[in-house]
């Protein structure tokens, strides 16, 4: 039996983008962000060609829970995974999984550094530190660095494995946004005083895509992208002119035509009988907001065979209407793939947009009812 809907994932396109970044950023070396399985892509399908074919050795998880998959399902300690978020470094349980599959967590609160600097289990394992430099989420703050000088000097280290920091406004200028210069500045006094106290950091990480895109941060050993590999870009649309990105969307979203129809302006359509915009041919498609294809999609448009098709109507669990005009009629054509999204990046970003989201929820949004299917160009 064929399934109706799926993602077809094809990693040579991860291999595309890699080497795009690879122009950008030749010698920093890559925390690939792989939270939320993978952006919606399968982070142990993702994390094994990463690793095995790109020789990606470090990967960034959201959750211990993630990252613990991440280990139990592929080689064990051959590449570093950090855990960003949800860390629960207190909890004896998770102390038992950092410590048995080599999983790093990324300290980003005073109580958890206390507990991590004070505990003899974390003795030998790599300090990694971020603070908040102005994104105001996680992340120590920048003003209790003398704090964080003392413990750390109390524990007897003298250095700190990696330092890192986020930024909140990399979509937008990193040279003319004054959130931008603001924490870029604070990452650099933070990395002075620092080493003002001899405490060598021996690796810094701050760009994520919207950064790396504009050539920012590359001063640092590290970078950290996510979106970028995955294909599309994370600058907002009055930037991509001036600083693009060549990504492939990694994958293609494809489902299924199930029925199609002519239908008459102002016919009621499904749930809610939304009045048909014009006279012309519904194409119901096999795929709803129970697959991650959202009532909100109403409106939004997706190209067929050259034709520009409407989501009309509220979409349903399992199906969506689309509407064309009757030109679409003869490629209409029920039990024909239909292809929401595919690999370039211009018709993904219009989808988001018009769509009232953004690429990274667009990827995530999809359900476990859309198998995952890899293949390789
Ligand atoms: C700490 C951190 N670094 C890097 C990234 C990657 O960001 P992007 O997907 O915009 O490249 C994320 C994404 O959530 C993150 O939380």
């Amino acid at each position: 039996m064929k399934f109706r809907s799926r993602l077809n994932i094809d990693l040579s396109y991860l291999n595309n983008n890699y080497n795009f970044l690879k122009e950008i950023a030749p010698t920093n070396k890559c925390i690939f962000m792989v939270k939320a399985d993978a952006y919606g892509h399968g982070s142990k399908s993702i994390v094994n060609f990463a690793h095995n074919e790109l020789g990606i050795k470090e990967f960034g998880t959201a959750t211990l829970i993630e990252a613990l998959y991440l280990r139990q399902e592929l080689y064990k300690d051959q590449f570093e995974l950090y855990v960003f978020s949800d860390i629960q470094i207190q909890e004896k349980v998770s102390i038992e999984c950092y410590l048995n599959q080599r999983i790093i967590p990324v300290i980003s609160n005073l109580s958890d550094l206390k507990f991590f600097l004070n505990s003899s289990d974390f003795s030998h394992f790599p300090l990694v530190l971020k603070f908040n430099t102005g994104m105001n989420r996680l992340g120590i703050a920048h003003e209790e660095i003398e704090i964080v000088i003392k413990l750390i000097k109390k524990s007897g280290r003298n250095s700190i494995d990696h330092l890192m920091s986020h930024l909140s406004s990399s979509s937008l200028s990193m040279v003319k946004n004054k959130r931008n210069l603001y924490q870029l500045e604070k990452f650099k006094e933070l990395k002075s005083s620092f080493k003002a106290v001899g405490i060598n950091i021996n690796k810094t990480s701050l760009s994520n895509s919207g950064a790396i895109i504009q050539k920012e941060g590359l001063e640092e050993s590290h970078i950290r992208p996510g979106l970028m590999l995955y294909g599309p870009s994370s600058l907002l649309p009055s930037l991509r002119k001036e600083h693009p990105w060549e990504g492939l969307i990694i994958s293609k979203l494809e489902t299924y035509i199930i029925k199609t129809y002519k239908v008459e302006k102002g016919q009621p359509l499904g749930y809610g009988a939304t009045p048909c915009p014009d006279n012309g041919m519904i194409a119901i498609i096999a795929l709803g907001y129970g697959d991650g294809f959202l009532t909100r999609f109403q409106s939004s448009t997706i190209n067929y065979r050259g034709h520009k098709g409407e989501v009309v109507g509220r979409v349903n669990m399992d199906m969506a209407q689309i509407y064309f005009n009757m030109s679409a009629r003869s490629d209409l054509i029920p039990g024909e793939l239909f292809t929401v999204w595919d690999h370039h990046q211009e018709n993904f970003l219009h989808f988001a947009e018009e769509s009232g989201t953004i690429p990274y929820e667009l990827f995530c949004l999809l359900s476990s009812r859309i198998p995952r299917i890899y293949g390789l160009n």
